[in-house]
């Protein structure tokens, strides 16, 4: 890559392969990987730790503004570590009462600045891959190449229904339906930075994809 950013962006909505793919791409092709929607995770945890309502938006700011949040990412293994006040939370982000509330929280103008800040200073001086549902919009508009990763509602439950049960955390397939259906309502319809494709991002549709062919898809374009 040769570019002025040399980023690469990856929007999408839940269950359309996004982790996946970039912690793929990433390691294939020696990139920084940043996990965007973890960061809102940990921001969640912590207000639920707190016992923080997610709906108290002064607090939840307040929350943002003072989290002391890291990411280690590990270039030869690809694993990426989630540090919230110095302790490793990366399982406990993906337990289904905190994605019950993480898009509510999410959606605060305060909360996503602080966000966004964070995540450019995470990628400050690298060649990095950053996924999540604003990268080509918000974080990074002059990302080299930009990717809208989609796929039919119905396989995005039946894929995250799979996740869960691979992680041994029960969740009735009508739950994640209901959640993904309540997040994608959320983060398509906020004011502030909603889920939505850029103009110059390629679209691929993995519905009828394997996560190789994704990856390829990928790795193809940016090589391009
Ligand atoms: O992995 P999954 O697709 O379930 O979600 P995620 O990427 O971990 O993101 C969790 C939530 O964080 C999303 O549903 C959004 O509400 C929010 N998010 C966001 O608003 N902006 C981002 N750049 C990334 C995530």
């Amino acid at each position: 890559m040769t570019p002025l950013q040399p980023i690469v962006a990856i929007d999408g909505p839940a269950g359309s392969g996004k982790s996946t793919v970039a912690k793929a791409v990433a390691k294939k092709l020696g990139l920084f990987y940043i996990d965007t929607g973890a960061m809102y995770r940990a921001l969640a945890l912590k207000a639920r730790q707190e016992n923080i309502d997610p709906n108290d938006t002064p607090a939840v700011v307040a929350l943002a503004k003072a989290i002391d949040l890291t990411m280690s990412y590990d270039r030869h293994t690809g694993a990426l570590r989630i540090l919230l006040d110095g302790r490793d939370v990366s399982e406990d982000i993906r337990r289904p009462e905190i994605t019950e509330h993480v898009s509510t929280i999410a959606k605060n103008e305060d909360v996503r600045h602080r966000m966004v800040e964070l995540q450019r200073q995470f990628a400050a001086g690298k060649s990095a891959i950053l996924e999540g549902r604003d990268i080509a919009t918000v974080v990074f508009p002059d990302a080299y190449k930009k990717f809208f990763l989609d796929a039919q509602s119905e396989e995005r439950v039946k894929r995250r229904y799979l996740e869960m049960k691979e992680k041994n955390i029960a969740v009735p397939e009508n739950h994640i339906r209901r959640d993904i259906q309540n997040r994608d309502h959320i983060d398509s319809t906020r004011a502030c930075a909603p889920l939505k494709k850029a103009p110059d991002a390629v679209y691929i549709d993995t519905t009828h994809m394997t996560i190789d062919e994704v990856i390829a898809a990928v790795i193809a374009e940016i090589q391009r």
